[in-house]
């Protein structure tokens, strides 16, 4: 089991890049990056830097922008990859939009939506893995004012039950950090970023923002900033 404090200690004022390539050391594939096919991308990179093997994975919420597949296709032609896709549970699905129709969401908010297409989903692909990456840093949202670079995933399990762990390589960096990074290592981008979009996830729950309003302004709008959290990301 991964000693988390001495982990953490040694990580203190660690690059990105050092961290993804500390994650990729302790636990080889048995850890994913997990890519919502956003500015996240620069995790990707970092770890085409480090030279070890990785493997990476999106949520297929199949409410997706079609910019947004096609940024997945063209990472991973960059890359040399293939993106370990994870879809929603059929059945689920059907009966959800069955019985509520395609956008719930908008009248009883994003819960039900979000557990069965990025919850579940997520839940299934982690408990194959000892160790996750993603892409959250402190600056995205009041909610992850507190995101530290590892720790116990506090709301998910790993492989058989173990606990799983979760690098956050971005935690301590800014926005315009990833930016800089993305140009200066003329990584590809989203198309919807040209569009105003920053922070993007579903069609239906993103949208651009206007100078000056901060990136999560663009999700789920229709709601307060307390909740806008979808599930992946449990304190
Ligand atoms: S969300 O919880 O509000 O949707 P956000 O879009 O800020 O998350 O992204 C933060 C990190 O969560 C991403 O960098 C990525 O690691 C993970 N993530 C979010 N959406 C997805 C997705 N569709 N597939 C895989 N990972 C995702
Ligand atoms: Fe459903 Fe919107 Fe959540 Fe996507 S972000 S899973 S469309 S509620």
């Amino acid at each position: 089991m991964v000693d988390v404090a001495a982990l953490s200690a040694e990580l203190s004022g660690a690059g990105p890049g050092a961290v993804v390539k500390r994650a990729l050391l302790e636990h080889g594939t048995g850890a994913a990056i997990s890519f919502s096919g956003a500015e996240d991308v620069l995790l990707i990179e970092l770890a085409k830097q480090a030279e070890l093997p990785f493997r990476v994975f999106s949520l297929d919420t199949g409410r997706l922008h079609p910019e947004t597949y096609r940024f997945f296709a063209v990472v991973e032609q960059h890359y040399g990859i293939r993106i370990e896709y994870c879809l929603p549970d059929g059945p689920a699905v059907q009966a959800l939009v069955r019985q509520k129709g395609l956008f719930s969401f908008f009248e009883d908010g994003h819960g039900e939506c979000c557990n069965l297409r990025k919850v579940e989903p997520l839940r299934r692909q982690l408990s194959t893995l000892t160790a996750w990456i993603t892409g959250q840093r402190r600056d995205q949202s009041p909610t992850r004012a507190d995101v530290p670079v590892v720790q116990v995933d506090p709301a998910f399990t790993g492989q058989g039950g173990a606990p799983l762990i979760k690098y956050n390589p971005l935690a301590d960096v800014t926005l315009d950090y990833v930016w800089a990074s993305l140009q200066g290592f003329d990584v590809p981008t989203n198309a919807l970023h040209a569009r105003g979009m920053i922070s993007i996830g579903c069609e239906p729950c993103t949208r651009a923002i206007l100078p000056g309003q901060h990136e999560r302004e663009g999700r789920w709008w229709w709601e307060r900033p307390s909740d806008k959290e979808c599930g992946l990301h449990k304190r």
